[in-house]
C-alpha cells in the first residue's frame, strides 16, 4: 500500500451540475446523460483505490424551487474520500449547458477561493465536456498542476450537424455558443496533458480541430458495473444472491413480455434502443418478418423505450412506433413479436439481458453509427451473445470481447446468418456466452477503467516529483529558491544567426549574466546537449540553468554539471516505439535520415523537401503509432520524429509544473517550426523577425510579439514590449 504522500488529491470538473448521492435524474433533459452517469461512477469507483487520497467533484449550485434542494447544499459527503463541491455562479436558477458559457470565469474565481479556503490543492484535475475544459484550463494554469480532459461529445461536430439539417449559423451561434465552445475545446487540446477517449474512432473525431496534433489521445474505453450486469447463472448457482425485490422484478419482466407471446419458452432475439431511426429497429423487424426460420427458431422483442400514447409522443419518435406496429402487422408477426410498453431503464435492464440469456437468445443493435457501444458490454456481462453493427465502438469491442457477430446492418442477408448460427449452434452460443462474462469484466469494468487511468495519471504525476539526489545536486545551483519567471530561446537562427553580426548579442548577454535570483534561463534547442555546449562556449553565453535539448525529448540542469532529467526521459519511454518507427517509415522515399548524431533515442531525424512531403504518406506507414508521435517540420529541410510528448512547448510547460514557474511569467523565443509549440497559452511568445516559413500563420495577439528586427536584437525588442525585468 501507498503511504500516503504517495497518494493524490483529485478534482473532477463536471460544471453543469444535477450530479447528487440520492439518484441521479437520468434522461430530465440532453444535459443530464451518459455524462452524468459516467462522472458519477468514474469518481466512485476512483475514490475507492489505496492510491487516493481524495476525489472532488466541482459542480454547480443550484438553487432552484423546481429542483431538489440537495443540489443547492455546498458540500456533500458521499464517502470518506469523496465529496461533491457545490461553487455558486451564472445565478441561482437551473439552466441548460448552453446558457453557462458566459459565466464560467466566475465558476474559476469560486473555485480558486474554495480550493484555498479548504486547503484542497489538487495534484491532478480532470474536465468533463467544454465548459469544464475550460475551466481546467485556467484552475491547471493558476494552481500550476496538470490535466486531462474527456469531451464527451465536440462542438465542432454538433454544429456541423445542426447546420446540416437547416440550422442556419447564426441561430446555431447564438442558440449554443458554438465560438466560445470550440475555442475552449482548442484551449484544452492545447494545454491538457492528455484526452481521454473511448475508442480509436473517437480520436479521429478530433481531426477537425486545428490543434488536434498538439494533444496525447490515450483510449480508456468506459467500464459498466459488473456487480449489477451479471452472468445470468449466477443467481441459480447461489439462490440467496436473490433478493426480495429482484425476484419480484425478473417476476414482472417475464410477466409483460410473455403476454405477447404464444410460445414464450422460445429463445428471444432482443434488441433495446431509444425509438429514433438512426437505431434501424425497422431493419430487425424485416429481417425477421420475411425469414420463416428465424420465426420458427425465436421470438423478436423490442424495447424502443417507454410510451402511453404514441399520439401524444414528439413527431419522430411517433414515426419510428408507428412505423413498428405497422411492420408487426404487414409480416403478421402475432403471438411472435413482443413490444413491451414500459420498463424501468435504470432498474430492470440488467433483469431483462438475463432473462434473455437464460431463453438462450441472442441482442441485436443494428444501429447506422454507434459511437460506443455500452450496450454490448452489457449483454456481454450477462452472458447473451450479440449481433452487432461493424460501423463505429463494436468493430473495436468485439475483437476484445470475442462475444457475437459484427454486421453490416444494412445486410439483411448477414444479419440473418448470424442470427441464425447464434441461435442453432449450441457450442458457438456457449462460446460467446462465457467470452462475454469473462472479456467484459477483465478489459471494461470499473475496476480496469480505473486501474488504466491511474497507471496514466501516474505516469504524468510521477514526472513531477524530485528525485532526491537530483534535489541534492541542484542546491547549488540557480534553481533553488523560489522561482519567479523564466526566460527561454532557441538557439539557432534566435539567440544566434551564424554567419552574421548578431547585433544586440553581447547586450542581452550581458543582461542574462546579471540576471535576478528567481529568473532562470533556459535554451531549448533542436541540437544535442553537446552541440548546445558548443554554441554556449562558442558565442560565450552565461550557462543556462535548464538546457531542453533535441528539439524538447532531453532536459538538462545545470549544477554546475549537467544533470539530465531523468524522469522526463522515463515519461517519454512510455509510448514509445522507435525501432517500429524506423522501420515504418523506411521505405518513404523522400524522407532521408540525418547523420547518426543526430539520432537520439527520442529524437529520429530526417531531411526532407518541403515539394515532396505528404502528411497522408506519415499517416499510412504509421498507422496507430501516428498518434504516438510529433512530426515536426523545421526550415523546410528537417523533419524530427519524437515521442507525441517531447517538444520544446511540452517540455517547458512540465517544467513550469515541476518547479512551480508561473506559466504567465515565461517569456519564450524562436524562430523556426520547432519552437512553434512554445507559444502556448499564457506564455509569452517572442518571434524573431527572421522567422521561418512554418511561423508565418502566426499573427500578433497578446501573446504573440513578432519582432522587426533579428535574432538578439529582436529578442530585446520583444523583451522590451512585454516590459520584462529580469
Ligand atoms: C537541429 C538538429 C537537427 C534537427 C533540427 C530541427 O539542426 O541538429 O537534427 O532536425 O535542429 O529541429
Ligand atoms: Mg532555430
Amino acid at each position: 500500500m501507498p503511504d500516503s504522500k504517495d497518494q493524490f488529491r483529485i478534482i473532477l470538473v463536471n460544471v453543469h451540475g444535477l450530479l447528487k448521492g440520492s439518484g441521479l435524474e437520468i434522461g430530465r433533459d440532453a444535459d443530464n446523460g451518459g455524462q452524468t452517469k459516467y462522472v458519477f461512477e468514474f469518481a466512485d469507483h476512483l475514490s475507492k483505490r489505496l492510491e487516493i487520497k481524495h476525489v472532488h467533484i466541482f459542480t454547480r449550485l443550484i438553487d432552484d424551487k423546481a429542483l431538489s434542494s440537495e443540489y443547492a447544499a455546498p458540500l456533500e459527503v458521499l464517502n470518506p474520500k469523496l465529496d461533491i463541491r457545490r461553487i455558486p455562479f451564472g445565478g441561482k436558477k437551473y439552466k441548460l449547458k448552453e446558457q453557462l458559457w458566459d459565466h464560467l470565469d466566475e465558476f474559476v474565481n469560486h473555485a480558486i477561493k474554495h480550493i484555498k479556503e479548504h486547503k484542497i490543492y489538487p495534484d491532478w484535475i480532470h474536465s468533463h465536456y467544454g465548459d469544464a475544459g475550460y475551466v481546467a484550463v485556467d484552475l491547471s494554469k493558476i494552481l500550476n498542476v496538470p490535466f486531462t480532459h474527456t469531451g464527451h461529445s465536440l462542438g465542432i461536430h454538433k454544429r456541423n450537424k445542426l447546420i446540416g439539417q437547416g440550422m442556419s449559423e447564426q441561430e446555431a451561434e447564438k442558440k449554443f455558443k458554438f465560438s466560445k465552445r470550440i475555442a475552449a475545446e482548442e484551449a484544452t487540446l492545447m494545454v491538457s496533458q492528455f484526452i481521454i477517449t473511448s475508442t480509436e474512432q473517437e480520436i479521429a473525431s478530433y481531426e477537425e480541430y486545428r490543434n488536434f496534433s498538439s494533444a496525447q489521445y490515450h483510449v480508456i474505453p468506459p467500464g459498466i458495473d459488473t456487480t449489477k450486469f451479471f452472468p445470468y447463472y449466477q443467481e441459480k448457482i447461489d439462490e440467496t444472491l436473490i433478493e426480495p425485490e429482484e425476484l419480484q422484478r425478473k417476476y414482472w419482466v417475464g410477466e409483460y413480455i410473455e403476454k405477447f407471446l404464444t410460445n414464450p419458452r422460445k429463445p428471444v432475439i432482443m434488441a433495446l434502443s431509444r425509438p429514433d431511426r438512426r437505431k434501424n429497429l425497422h431493419t430487425l423487424i424485416d429481417v425477421y418478418g420475411q425469414d420463416q426460420e428465424l420465426q420458427s427458431l425465436a421470438n423478436l422483442l423490442i424495447f424502443a423505450g417507454i410510451r402511453k400514447d404514441i399520439n401524444k409522443m414528439p413527431e419522430s419518435e411517433k414515426e419510428v412506433l408507428t412505423n413498428i406496429l405497422l411492420l408487426m402487422d404487414k409480416y403478421d408477426l402475432y403471438g411472435k413479436l413482443a413490444i413491451p410498453k414500459k420498463h424501468d431503464v435504470e432498474n430492470e435492464v440488467d433483469t431483462i439481458y438475463r432473462y434473455c440469456a437464460e431463453k438462450r437468445g441472442a441482442f441485436v443493435n443494428l444501429t447506422l453509427y454507434e459511437n460506443f457501444g455500452l450496450t454490448t458490454l452489457e449483454a456481454g456481462a450477462s452472458g447473451l451473445p450479440v449481433v452487432i453493427t461493424q460501423n463505429g465502438g463494436p468493430s473495436e469491442i468485439i475483437p476484445i470481447c470475442q462475444n457475437g457477430i459484427l454486421v453490416d446492418p444494412m445486410n439483411p442477408l448477414e444479419i440473418k446468418t448470424a442470427l441464425v448460427e447464434i441461435l442453432t449452434d449450441e457450442d458457438q452460443w456457449k462460446q460467446f456466452s462465457n467470452n462475454g462474462i469473462i472479456n467484459v469484466q477483465k478489459n471494461f469494468s470499473w475496476e480496469s477503467h480505473v486501474e488504466r487511468y491511474l497507471q496514466l495519471v501516474n505516469e504524468n504525476i510521477g514526472l513531477l516529483e524530485q528525485d532526491k539526489t537530483e534535489h541534492r545536486k541542484l542546491h547549488s545551483s540557480h534553481l533553488r529558491g523560489e522561482l519567479k519567471r523564466m526566460l527561454v530561446a532557441d538557439i539557432d537562427g534566435t539567440l544566434i544567426l551564424p554567419e552574421k553580426q548578431n547585433p544586440g548579442l553581447e547586450e542581452l548577454i550581458n543582461s542574462l549574466k546579471q540576471r535576478k535570483k528567481g529568473t532562470v534561463f533556459a535554451v531549448a534547442s533542436g541540437r544535442h546537449s553537446d552541440l548546445v555546449q558548443d554554441a554556449i562556449k562558442k558565442y560565450q553565453f552565461p550557462q543556462p540553468d535548464i538546457i531542453i535539448s533535441s528539439v524538447g525529448s532531453e532536459i538538462f540542469y545545470r549544477c554546475p554539471d549537467l544533470l539530465e532529467d531523468k524522469a522526463w526521459a522515463n515519461f517519454l519511454r512510455k509510448h514509445w516505439k522507435r525501432k517500429a518507427i524506423v522501420k515504418q517509415l523506411e521505405n518513404i522515399s523522400w524522407l532521408r535520415p540525418q547523420e547518426e548524431g543526430a539520432q537520439k533515442e527520442f529524437k529520429i531525424s530526417y531531411y526532407y523537401e518541403e515539394k515532396d512531403y505528404s502528411e497522408d504518406e506519415l499517416r499510412q506507414s504509421l498507422s496507430k503509432n501516428w498518434h504516438q508521435i510529433n512530426a515536426i517540420k523545421s526550415h523546410g529541410t528537417f523533419l524530427d520524429i519524437l515521442p507525441k510528448k517531447a517538444s520544446k512547448g511540452h517540455a517547458l510547460i512540465f517544467l513550469c509544473h515541476k518547479w512551480a514557474i508561473p506559466i504567465d511569467q515565461v517569456v519564450a523565443a524562436g524562430d523556426s517550426g520547432n519552437d512553434l509549440d512554445m507559444f502556448r497559452g499564457s506564455v509569452k511568445g517572442i518571434i524573431v523577425g527572421n522567422y521561418s516559413e512554418e511561423l508565418k500563420s502566426l499573427k500578433p495577439k497578446n501573446n504573440i510579439y513578432i519582432a522587426k528586427q533579428e535574432a538578439a536584437a529582436g529578442i530585446l525588442e520583444g523583451l522590451a514590449h512585454y516590459g520584462f525585468k529580469f
